[in-house]
């Protein structure tokens, strides 16, 4: 069956190496500070002399109350006054980069993340998206994704039907865990009514696609109570769920260091949570999409897959694969042809470039031939779970076997332990490979190192 999973424990045990998610090859940790503004906007040209469609990523910051799990690139103040001097910034960004565009490159995806995008007052969402539209082709008859993640505790009725008014028909709603003993130990107290009345308003008001976040691994949490959330949020029916592991890095992410370590959940319990949790979601019929993610079987992202279409990029799974993506606010990734470029991380470094009239490019990377190759081999397996080297071998030009011999011991072990089969004619993740299709991708990565590991999560 397509994208059936099997439970291999000694399998997850071997394979479960920390690394990358791959919302991109070569990953934002290869970035590096030759790439500027110039750059950009370089590519930027190419892809007004090709005509090519654009997904445009903007990122709010700002959340009134921390949440102490959390990694994400965010500013805590509850002082909404911020939100003006940055709104200033991001509308210079708009037009400094809306200018170089063509009025023909439609924007078929567009997505407001953070941080809480709601944190910002109705008058400013309404004027953020009036500013977009006037320097961008965005959609006006429904037809693009447009969505939005929203923190149930910041948003209400008259919150979702203004973001439907302004085009917006994807929503993604933080929820995390709904045992109150866990939302104490990470300081996120939200009702399972108060994520219910978004997810009523989201339906009454057509929405075409609902995502849940959950993440399993929080403080408190036991398997047992993990399944009730997991239960109460399947009840609630959403288009699609994200299951993230709780990474603990208390060094890189201060607020971590809140959460104490005797509450976590033993690497067994988290087994058991993922386990269950894939066995709940299959029994309701949700499907396995790859990491993280699921999808009932009419979502797009599940019939893409289905059809061979499905993309990974920054904003995750996506059908938007072949639009160039265009990152605005503070800390954004945009991916032009071949160029990544992100932003200044820091909120006042970040206006204050855009108070100069300077995009605040920091780093990024242009893809050479071998990363645009090793990127396409992780693109196909990450999204579809199979790779056929002929179809690699005619759209790149070379000869698999030969361009990657010294991957083929790893490979072959891979096949003997029941992760991939292998043939003469390409690679298939198994059903007991599927959770681990990070650890597959990782032997196509030239960059990974040893030390570079530590900077990032494991699956489980
Ligand atoms: C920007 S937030 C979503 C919108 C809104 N701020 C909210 O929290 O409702 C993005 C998502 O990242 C996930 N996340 C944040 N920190 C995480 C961590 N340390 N480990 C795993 N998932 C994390 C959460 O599931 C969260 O909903
Ligand atoms: S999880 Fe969402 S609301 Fe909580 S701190 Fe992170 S970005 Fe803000």
């Amino acid at each position: 069956m397509l994208n059936a999973l099997r439970w291999d424990a000694d399998l997850i045990r071997r394979y479960d190496l920390a690394g990358p998610r791959y919302t991109s090859y070569p990953t934002a940790l290869q970035f590096h500070e030759q790439v500027s503004s110039f750059d950009l906007l370089h590519a930027v040209r190419e892809s007004r002399k090709a005509l090519r469609p654009l997904s445009l990523y903007v990122h709010v910051p700002f959340c009134a109350n921390i949440c102490y799990y959390c990694a994400c690139n965010k500013v805590i103040t509850k002082d909404r006054g911020r939100a003006q001097p940055y709104l200033q910034a991001l509308e210079e960004e708009i037009r400094l980069l809306g200018c170089h565009l063509d009025g023909r490159q439609t924007v078929e995806q567009l997505h407001f993340g953070g941080g809480t995008p709601t944190f910002l007052s109705h008058d400013e969402l309404r004027q953020l998206m009036a500013h977009l539209r006037q320097h961008f082709h965005l959609l006006d008859d429904d037809s693009g994704d447009y969505g939005i993640e929203i923190d149930p505790r910041e948003a209400d009725w008259s919150t979702m039907g203004l973001l439907r008014e302004l085009g917006f028909n994807r929503v993604s709603l933080g929820v995390q865990d709904l045992d109150p003993a866990v939302q104490r130990a990470v300081n996120r107290l939200q009702s399972l009514e108060e994520t219910r009345a978004i997810v009523e308003a989201a339906r009454t008001l057509q929405y075409r696609s609902l995502n849940l976040d959950l993440i399993y691994g929080l403080p408190k949490q036991t398997p047992e109570s993990f399944a009730r959330t997991v239960d109460e949020v399947i009840a609630l029916q959403p288009d699609r769920l994200s299951v993230f592991n709780y990474a603990h890095l208390p060094e890189r992410f201060l607020p971590q260091r809140r959460i104490r370590s005797e509450d976590l959940p033993s690497p067994g319990q988290k087994l058991d949570m993922l386990q269950r949790s894939i066995e709940q979601l299959s029994a309701a019929g949700y499907r396995y999409i790859g990491m993280d993610h699921f999808a009932l079987p009419d979502d797009e992202l599940a019939i893409a897959q289905e059809e061979g279409t499905l993309q990974r990029n920054f904003q995750g799974y996506t059908t938007h694969g072949h639009c160039d993506l265009i990152g605005l606010g503070v800390s954004a990734i945009s991916q032009v042809g071949d160029l990544y470029s992100q932003n200044l991380n820091d909120i006042n470094q970040y206006q204050s470039s855009l108070a100069r009239s300077q995009l605040p490019t920091s780093r990024g990377l242009l893809c050479g031939d071998d990363d645009r190759l090793r990127r396409a081999v992780i693109q196909q397996l990450i999204c579809h779970f199979e790779l056929d080297f002929s179809t690699i071998e005619k759209a790149l030009n070379i000869d698999f076997r030969g361009y990657f011999a010294e991957l083929w011991p790893a490979l072959r072990q891979m096949a003997a332990d029941g992760l991939i089969s292998l043939d003469a004619d390409g690679i298939a993740i198994l059903p007991a490979g599927r959770l681990l299709v990070r650890s597959v991708c990782m032997v196509f990565d030239a960059y990974l190192q040893e030390q570079s590991r530590q900077c990032f999560s494991r699956v489980i």
